[in-house]
């Protein structure tokens, strides 16, 4: 991207606000002409006299359209859900480094979300479901805190069709819930894994993903190199010019938001970014 460009944002109109789960909505926007980006990517999301957040690109770089699920969680964000279809947001981007993918064809891959984590991660998974033969198995294991807050159920089942095995597991179950009850780490003794052609991705709250990668590397045997995770750390520009989001010598918007296993604990060490 020019230099000059960098912090300007282009004005897209909303499709579409398709709620999800409760405070959470996915805004379908128009890609701006030659946009295009990889799994893995955000955008900083502008609304004037609001401001800016970064927000992961939850739809797969071949879809038509870009598609953000966007958690009312402050002030920018409330504004945001505040808007109608047919209004105006800016966007900047796509921003930050990608999922590394391509050298796992063939290898298995198994998907670890928590709550609103499982956006980013979708973006990956429906790009390797466009490849499917290029795949082994593919396992999503999700959690969230009840039934009522896991997203996108009404994908499972084309997941599913897709050759996905699907895994839930919730906090606190309800009534209706018959399925396993606990942290999303609780499913790992439920799935027989082949650790050395296997690669994970994990995304969710801090602690889930500290907990998650450790258990990955120590109980399943899964190469430190060979589990990646997004980091969603406080950003302002999204381009390293602020400095707002420096973790020893990493700039996580544009050396991350995903990162492997070993930079991750190397980042641990400066810097708490759970
Ligand atoms: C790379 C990246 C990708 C992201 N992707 C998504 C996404 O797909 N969907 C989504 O809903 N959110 C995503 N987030 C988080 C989102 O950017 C924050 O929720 C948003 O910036 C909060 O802004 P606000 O003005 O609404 O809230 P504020 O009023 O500024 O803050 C409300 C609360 O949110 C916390 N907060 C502020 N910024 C962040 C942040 N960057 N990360 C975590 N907590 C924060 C504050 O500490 C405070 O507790 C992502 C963040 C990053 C860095
Ligand atoms: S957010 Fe400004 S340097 Fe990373």
């Amino acid at each position: 991207m020019k230099q000059e460009l960098l912090f300007l944002p282009t004005l897209v109109t909303i499709k579409e606000i398709k709620p999800e789960i409760p405070a959470v909505a996915t805004f379908r926007l128009p890609k701006p002409d030659g946009f295009s980006h990889k799994a893995g990517q955000f955008l900083e999301v502008s609304l004037f006299g609001k401001g800016e957040v970064p927000i992961s690109i939850s739809s797969p770089p071949s879809y038509e359209d870009l598609l953000l699920t966007i958690r009312n969680s402050g002030y920018v964000t409330g504004a945001i859900h505040k808007l109608k279809e047919g209004d105006v947001l800016g966007i900047r981007g796509p921003l930050g480094n990608t999922f590394p993918y391509e050298e796992y064809e063939g290898w298995d891959v198994i998907f670890v979300g928590g709550g609103i984590g499982l956006a980013p991660l979708r973006s990956l998974l429906w790009e390797m479901l466009y490849h499917r033969d290029k795949f082994g198995r593919i396992l999503l294991l999700y959690g969230a805190r009840s039934p009522a807050d896991l997203l996108y159920p009404w994908q499972y089942e084309e997941f599913e069709r897709n050759g996905v095995e699907i895994l839930l597991t919730v906090d606190r179950g309800d009534e209706k819930w018959t399925g396993n009850v606990g942290v999303v780490t609780t499913l790992f003794d439920k799935v027989k894994i082949e650790p050395e052609r296997t690669v994970a991705y994990v995304c969710g709250p801090p602690i889930m993903i500290r907990f998650a990668m450790r258990d990955l590397v120590e109980k399943i045997g899964i190469a430190p190199h060979n589990c990646i995770a997004t980091l969603e750390r406080h950003m302002k520009c999204g381009v390293g010019k602020c400095g707002h989001c420096v973790i020893a010598e990493k700039y996580v918007c544009i050396d991350g938001p995903v990162f492997r296993y070993p930079e991750i604990k190397m980042l641990e060490r400066y810097d708490d970014p759970w």
